[in-house]
């Protein structure tokens, strides 16, 4: 589905992504692991188109998305939940929530129709809805944000380090979060960074490692009876 060939990537006159070769699958759950400082967020950030390349390709089936803006990738349903959450504290929560797919011109009816399906999935949204997206723990904001990547993320999914600095029992709800999502939408494919491969636990059906901007094929692990 969504393949990157030999991709570079300079920030600030550093090279920060060497070569990276890799291929997203639909109905996939993929881990890219690797320390702090990895590349992990710039790799999301270069799929999402908030980077730019140096050289290399981005393509989604036959759609080349190397040079395209950030709005176009959320239009073809790629959706990103950033390290640092990014909530509108002057929105409410729901307001948060509508805004991706507001940008993308949907209708209402589509807007309420996708929003239902994700409070489904996100559960400990919902009683959120009317708040002030200032009114937040860290973890409320990274439930939300994973509520407002899913809003438009109905093809792929990039969670960004989503397990950092989350309690034991927001972890759990992010967790069975993702499970109901692989039931109601087998055919997502979901990308997550992590720079502790343990806060993973058995969400993963491939796990990569990403070390000074490259992704070892070698270290590629796959979960048993997968
Ligand atoms: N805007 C930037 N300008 C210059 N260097 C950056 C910028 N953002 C990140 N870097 C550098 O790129 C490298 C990879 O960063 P990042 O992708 O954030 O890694 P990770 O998410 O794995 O912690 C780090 O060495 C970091 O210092
Ligand atoms: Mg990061």
């Amino acid at each position: 589905m969504l393949t990157i060939t030999d991709l570079n990537v300079d920030l600030a006159g550093n090279q920060i992504l060497r070569n990276i070769n890799a291929s997203f699958g639909a109905a996939q759950t993929i881990a890219i692991v690797g320390r702090n400082g990895a590349g992990k967020t710039t790799l999301l950030r270069s799929i999402m188109g908030l980077t730019g390349v140096k050289s290399g390709v981005i393509m989604l089936n036959d759609i080349d998305l190397t040079r395209r803006p950030a709005h176009i990738r959320a239009a073809y349903n790629i959706g990103y939940s950033p390290e640092d959450r990014v909530i509108f504290p002057t929105m409410t929560v729901e307001e948060n929530l509508r805004l991706p797919c507001i940008t993308q011109k949907q209708s209402r009816k589509e807007i309420d129709e996708r929003l239902a399906v994700v409070l489904k999935v996100v559960p400990q949204i919902e009683p959120m809805l009317k708040r002030s997206g200032a009114a937040l723990s860290g973890g409320q904001g990274k439930m939300v944000a994973l509520g407002r990547a899913l809003m438009v993320g109905t093809r792929m999914l990039l969670l960004d380090e989503p397990f950092q600095g989350l309690a034991p029992k927001l972890s759990m709800d992010y967790t069975q979060a993702l499970s109901r999502l692989r039931v109601l939408q087998p055919e997502l494919c979901i990308v997550i960074t992590e720079s502790n491969i343990k806060l993973l636990g058995n969400i993963p059906d491939q796990t990569w490692t990403i070390e000074r901007g490259s992704i070892d094929a070698q270290a590629i692990t796959m979960k048993e009876g997968v």
